[in-house]
């Protein structure tokens, strides 16, 4: 096969016109007129180029499927869908505290290698509709485009998804369920609050903030708690524990979720306005 190959070429050379050229950057060289009539160039130049071809072609390769592999684990983080959308870039500071909570979790993602090897833990407090989910979710999103792994959950979701184990049905044992809390580099608990509501839901909560603890893995503990109730709601062990390690982001101004509902209804209802 490959001497059919080279006699080919060879028949090509023998029948072909041949000239000598001049590379400004190679010197010297031999060039064949193609079946084209197009002459060859220099040899080293056609090298070169087709060496940076193949190279723009695998970075953008890789890039692409870097990319896909970003938009699985996002998809794979169960960031809710109203906010996998939301990033830093759409949270709007109009105080200090927004601006203090927002720069806060860049830095956090800035330092995240650092931040991940000392299971340094955000606590984000605030009340209703002041954006805690909106920047919890962007901080998981960022995290996975910076290349760790980011699951989102509510604390509800955690002691739903152990009771399922309970029939038995799922084929999953509470252990299990519990580790793949606790695999994720950063975990996201949103609405931890009066939604622990038995002690059964206290108990689950606290397994996998215990488990990452001991694994050195940071948490994110979003709750609608002031401080001192969250003190009081966790116990002084599991506080201290939280908080031992933990930057405390404290959410302040308007429910931003009202504030959108109250702005739609005036556009719906008064049309009138922009004439
Ligand atoms: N600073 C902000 N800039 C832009 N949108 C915001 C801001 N704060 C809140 N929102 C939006 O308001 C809504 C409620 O915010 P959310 O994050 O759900 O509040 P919380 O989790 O604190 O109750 C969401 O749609 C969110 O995107
Ligand atoms: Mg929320
Ligand atoms: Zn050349």
């Amino acid at each position: 096969m490959a001497l059919t190959n080279i006699s080919k070429f060879l028949a090509f050379r023998r029948n072909t016109e041949t000239r000598e050229g001049m590379c400004p950057e190679h010197g010297p060289f031999t060039e064949y007129k193609l079946p084209t009539g197009n002459w060859s160039g220099c040899p080293a130049c056609f090298d070169e180029r087709e060496k940076r071809r193949k190279a723009a072609e695998t970075a953008e390769a890789r890039r692409i499927w870097r990319e896909l592999e970003v938009e699985a684990a996002i998809g794979a983080a169960a960031i809710p869908p109203r906010f996998q959308d939301q990033s830093f870039d759409t949270f709007k500071v109009c105080s200090t505290e927004q601006e203090d909570v927002l720069r806060a979790c860049r830095e956090y993602v800035a330092h995240w290698p650092a931040m991940y090897k000392q299971g340094h833990n955000i606590l984000m407090l605030g009340a209703p509709g002041t954006g805690k989910t909106h920047l919890a979710s962007a901080l998981a999103v960022a995290i996975i485009r910076a290349g760790g792994t980011a699951v989102y959950t509510r604390a509800s979701a955690i002691s739903q998804a152990v009771r399922e184990t309970y029939g038995n049905n799922t084929g999953r044992s509470e252990k299990q369920v519990l580790e793949g809390y606790v695999t994720p580099e950063l975990l996201v608990i949103d609405e931890v609050g009066r939604q622990l509501g038995t002690d059964a839901d206290k108990r689950v909560f606290f397994e996998v903030v215990d488990m990452r603890y001991e694994r050195r893995r940071p948490t994110v503990v979003v709750s609608n708690y002031s401080m001192r109730d969250f003190r009081e709601a966790m116990g002084p062990a599991m506080a201290s524990r939280l908080l031992e390690d933990a930057r405390v982001l404290l959410f302040v101004g308007p429910n931003m979720r009202l504030d959108s509902r109250i702005r739609q209804a005036v556009k719906t209802e008064m049309p009138s306005k922009s004439r």
